[in-house]
């Protein structure tokens, strides 16, 4: 008998980090889900090269951002394969061109939670949310973060937080919380943008150990999607200096394991 795939969306999977976890997982057998902003053509690429794999994936777009398209998004999903086995929560940003002040929170905390409920009908027990963040946003107020990532940071946390306070609620429906935090990832646009910028502060984090590599981090990813731990369990990638010395936060419920 032939196992049924997993039906998994990556959301913000166009490009970078969410594109990798989504061709990895689509390697390991899951039929992924590839939501997009704007980039359709990337998408599809995406896509295409899935199929090309031997794997199984669709696009959808939707800004998660917009309550009405994450409404729309999640009844197509429902239509189509009337389940949803995992939610990998990628799509992040914040610091667009003329976004709102608040656009960051908007998108980072509000979005993700709202993404999370409106998705609820669809999580089965047995399933999981990732939830994917930066080193610098985890240990947010515990460690220094330069003075442009603050609102990410902070907004991230915050999602991370709201997200940890749902787990009561997902854990009587068999849902599991995982988040997956990395240091600097090598080859992201974000970085190739700072080293660009600022060479020095990408320098230093290169310095404390080998900056991750996209398919190092995606592979992690992958690994909180099937691997068992406890709800609010929390993956490190890179970044060791982060770990040294640093007490968990009360909210930081679950273990912890590092890689990398
Ligand atoms: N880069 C790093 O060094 C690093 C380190 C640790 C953790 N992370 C985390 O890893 C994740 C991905 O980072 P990345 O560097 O790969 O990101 P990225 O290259 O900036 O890509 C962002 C993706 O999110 C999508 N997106 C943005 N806003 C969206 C919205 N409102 N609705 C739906 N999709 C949206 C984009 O889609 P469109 O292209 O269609 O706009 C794109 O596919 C983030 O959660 C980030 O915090 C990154």
């Amino acid at each position: 008998m032939t196992q049924r795939r997993r039906i998994t969306v990556v959301t913000g999977a166009s490009r970078g980090i969410g594109a990798e976890t989504a061709r990895q997982l689509a390697a390991a057998g899951d039929h992924v889900i590839v939501n997009y902003r704007e980039k359709r053509r990337r998408a599809e690429t995406v896509v295409a090269e899935i199929a090309a794999a031997g794997g199984s994936g669709e696009t959808l777009g939707a800004d998660i951002a917009d309550p009405a398209a994450v409404a729309a998004m999640i009844a197509t999903i429902g239509a189509r394969h009337g389940r949803l086995d995992t939610l990998v929560l990628n799509a992040s940003g914040g610091l667009e061109r003329g976004a709102a002040v608040d656009y960051a929170m908007t998108l980072n905390r509000d979005a993700q939670v709202h993404l999370v409920r409106t998705a609820l009908p669809l999580l089965g027990d047995g399933t999981r949310i990732i939830f994917i963040t930066s080193h610098q946003a985890h240990f947010h107020g515990r460690k220094p973060v330069p003075a442009d990532y603050e609102p990410i940071a902070r907004s991230k946390r915050a999602g991370e937080d709201a997200l940890r306070a749902m787990i009561p609620e997902l854990s009587a429906r068999g849902i599991a919380l995982r988040i997956v935090s990395g240091d600097m990832i090598d080859g992201t646009i974000i970085v190739r943008l700072l080293e660009r910028r600022d060479p020095d502060a990408v320098a230093v984090r290169r310095g404390q150990a080998a900056l991750p590599t996209i398919a190092e981090f995606a592979a992690e990813v992958v690994a909180a999607c099937r691997t068992d731990t406890e709800s609010g369990h929390t993956t490190y990638v890179g970044g060791p200096d982060y770990l040294r010395g640093s007490v968990p936060r009360e909210a930081d419920t679950g273990a912890a394991s590092v890689s990398g």
